[in-house]
Parts: structure tokens; sequence; C-alpha cells
């Protein structure tokens, strides 16, 4: 079985609509639809949105459904001016921003007495996606900067690290965090999200509005991923 993660619910309306023989159930108020797309099996579920309810339920999953791969879909903001709102990014590799113990002499972004920093995708499924053409603006592989914030702001603290110290691509909230658990659990994983916002002074308006066409472009993505797993 393969598991299918988002953040929040319109980030996964869409895959529901097209899943077949679809089973819900209820774990500590989220809940898991399992059934097929395309006659893959998965289970489709909301994480919640932020790195604690993201890793909690990529945990949990792992323990009792056993996937044998997670895909995390859903929005990110953009930190590099050739990736367009509406773009497919695909995470080579993700690290968390707000990860910073530069006082006892770490890198930011690194797990402190581990060597681990930029975490990378499945290399099987990362091969697999970029074979992928989106209906709609283009494909990018890059880096992913993952923290508990939502960046509105060049002028945010946090913005200048994003693009300069970890060289990040685009920023979302979630996506380090199940690379972590999926890498300490040995499940292979792989991070796709739809640009919605270029995280600067519009990104909330440019988010809201994108929110409703966000999980279209991640349905043709996760289909084009089931059918080369
Ligand atoms: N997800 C989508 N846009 C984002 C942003 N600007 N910051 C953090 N997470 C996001």
């Amino acid at each position: 079985m393969i598991v299918i993660l988002g953040a929040m619910e319109s980030e996964i309306s869409e895959f529901l609509s097209c899943m077949q023989n679809r089973q819900t159930c209820n774990w500590n108020g989220f809940e898991h639809h399992r059934g097929t797309i395309d006659g893959h099996e998965v289970l489709v579920s909301r994480s919640g949105v932020g790195k604690v309810k993201a890793a909690m339920m990529t945990q949990h999953l792992i323990d009792d459904y056993k996937p044998r791969a997670i895909l995390f879909t859903g929005l990110a903001g953009s930190l590099r001016p050739h990736i367009a709102i509406g773009d497919t990014l695909v995470a080579r590799d993700l690290v968390q921003h707000d990860m910073d113990t530069s006082g006892i002499g770490y890198p930011r972004g690194q797990i402190p007495f581990t060597d681990w920093r930029f975490l990378p995708a499945d290399p099987c499924l990362l091969e697999i996606a970029s074979g992928f053409t989106p209906q709609q603006g283009s494909l990018h592989i890059g880096r992913i900067c993952t923290g508990d914030q939502f960046i509105t702001h060049r002028e945010m603290d946090s913005h200048a690290h994003l693009t300069g110290e970890l060289e990040g691509d685009g920023v979302e909230m979630e996506g380090a965090s199940v690379a972590q658990v999926c890498a300490i659990n040995k499940v292979p994983c792989l991070v796709a999200r739809t640009i919605s916002d270029k995280a600067d002074g519009s990104a909330a308006v440019n988010f809201e509005e994108f929110l409703p066409r966000a999980s279209h472009n991640s349905l043709d993505f996760v289909r084009y991923m089931l059918a080369g797993m």
C-alpha cells in the first residue's frame, strides 16, 4: 500500500473524489481513507499543518499500515524567481529551516548529534517523478525548506537563511519532518508541491486564491507516480 498525505483537507480533496472502494476510519479526529486509485492500493489522509502533526501522522501510519512508500503533496511558496505560481516543485532533498543549534556549533538545519541536515528523497521515487509533465506550469527538482512559519515577507528573519545559507527553492511546513520520520523507519518518501505563492508580501492572498486549484495538480502527479511505482 502507498500512503498519500497532504496537510489540509483542500490539499487531498481531489484524491478522495477519484478513489474506489473507499473505507474511512477515524484516528484521533483525523480521517484515514483506504481504497484504490487507478487500481493501486492507497491510504489517503490529512496530516494537519506543521511539523509536529506531520511527524506524528507519518509515524502512526507507518506503524499501523506498513506502507511501501509515502508521498506528501500540497502547496509551497517559491524562493526563486524562475519558479512560478502553478509550477510543480519536487524535493530532491529537504531541510528544517527552523532547526538552529548554531550556538553549539552546528550549521543551520542540521539535527544536533547527527550528520543529518539535507534529507534526500528516495532515489527511485525521484527518478520516476522527474519524468512528470504537468498540465500547467513547469516541473522543478530542488530543495524544500520546512519550518513552523508561513513566510510572507522577504524581510522576515528566516527568509535570508532560506535562499542564502540553505539554498532553498521552496518553503512549506511539513515535508522535512515527514522525510525524517521516513528515514528513521527506512520507508521510501517523496515530497512534491504545487507553488501557490512567492513567499513574499502577496503570499497570504495568493495562497488563499490558489488553494482550490492545488489538489488538481497533485492528483495528476500522484496518478503519474502510482503508474510508475
Ligand atoms: N506553504 C505555501 N506557501 C507557504 C509559505 N509562503 N510559507 C510557508 N509554507 C507555505
